[in-house]
């Protein structure tokens, strides 16, 4: 009892800070706390939205579809290295490694919980016998993925010395996102490109900052950082220099469906999630799922692939 009072106060805690404090710390809190809630939602370890098509069946299928098209959008199988920012627990690495065999990949994340389990773990889904994951073994593994604990903001990599750098759903997080794009460009190569997936707020938006955060539910968690909108983006690429190659919008693929598959299996993943969190979570989770929706069908917020080419 007393352990769930004080879990449920952390928790609510948490969802404040990450929702109006929002600094990297308060974003490490929240991977920590809710990866696990993704692992029962999505029954896997990567923390991607997903992209769903006629023929996706679930969350982990919409999840790995998403890693290939990234993969296929940034050209991987042209690059030698490439430098995952926001890695999460590694496993889009692994799904790149196993596809390019010409890639070499640096995974770099602020936390370290999660740069630890990925090491360990590594070996373990490479043989895992789950159809859906579909990794066969990885030769000289050890040698291809390299793990680098740092920030978005001060990357510990030499300039001009990657193919490719890819912010896989984690450019949302990076604060200031300036200086993020600031550090790619010295760390690319000549042609090298820049790479991102994620969530935007549309120019159609004129919600107040607070009710921003407030409108878009679940997002306001696991969105727990600034609210860029690609306007903002083009300008501080080109700022930098870079040539903006292309913006694709996805969030009709991304969103409504993912909501439309909480909803419909609502029973059993609130089952499992009542195992480990406290009711009212789930309750957060499920409403923001449809206001997450919402927003998305009235196009407040997008998804976007955006590919940026060093000058
Ligand atoms: C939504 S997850 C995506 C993870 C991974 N790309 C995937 O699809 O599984 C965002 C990731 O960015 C990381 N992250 C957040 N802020 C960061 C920062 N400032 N610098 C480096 N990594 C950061 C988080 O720890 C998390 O792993």
């Amino acid at each position: 009892m007393v352990y769930r009072t004080i879990l449920l106060r952390s928790i609510l805690g948490l969802i404040i800070l990450s929702i109006l404090r929002r600094n990297e710390h308060d974003i490490v809190n929240v991977y920590d706390t809710f990866s696990n809630l993704m692992r029962i939602t999505t029954g896997g370890k990567l923390l991607n939205f997903g992209y769903w098509t006629k023929d996706t069946i679930n969350p982990l299928q919409a999840q790995i579809q998403l890693t290939r098209i990234f993969g296929t959008y940034g050209s991987f199988d042209t690059a030698q290295t490439l430098l995952d920012v926001g890695s999460g627990f590694s496993i889009p690495a692994l799904h790149w490694i196993h596809r390019y065999s010409n890639l070499k990949i640096f995974c770099l994340n602020i936390s370290l919980k999660q740069l630890k389990s990925a090491n360990s773990e590594i070996g373990k889904i490479q043989h895992s016998k789950d159809n859906m994951i579909n990794l066969s073994f990885t030769r000289n593994i050890d040698n291809r993925i390299f793990h680098i604990n740092s920030t978005s903001t001060s990357i510990p990599i030499r300039n001009e010395s990657v193919d490719r750098i890819a912010a896989f759903e984690s450019a949302q997080h990076f604060k200031p996102i300036a200086q993020f794009i600031h550090e790619s460009r010295r760390i690319l190569k000549y042609s090298g490109q820049l790479i991102m997936a994620m969530p935007v707020i549309t120019n159609n938006s004129d919600l107040m900052p607070f009710s921003k955060s407030y409108n878009l539910g679940i997002l306001a968690v696991t969105w727990a950082s600034e609210h860029y909108s690609v306007s903002l983006l083009e300008s501080l690429l080109r700022k930098d220099d870079f040539e903006l190659s292309n913006v694709e919008y996805i969030g009709g693929k991304i969103y409504g469906p993912l909501a439309e598959y909480y909803i419909q299996n609502r029973d059993r993943l609130r089952s499992e999630i009542i195992k480990e969190y406290p009711k009212f979570l789930e309750l957060i989770l499920y409403k923001s799922m449809i206001k997450m929706k919402r927003e998305s069908d009235r196009n407040f917020i997008n998804y976007v692939l955006i590919r940026a080419t060093r000058k």
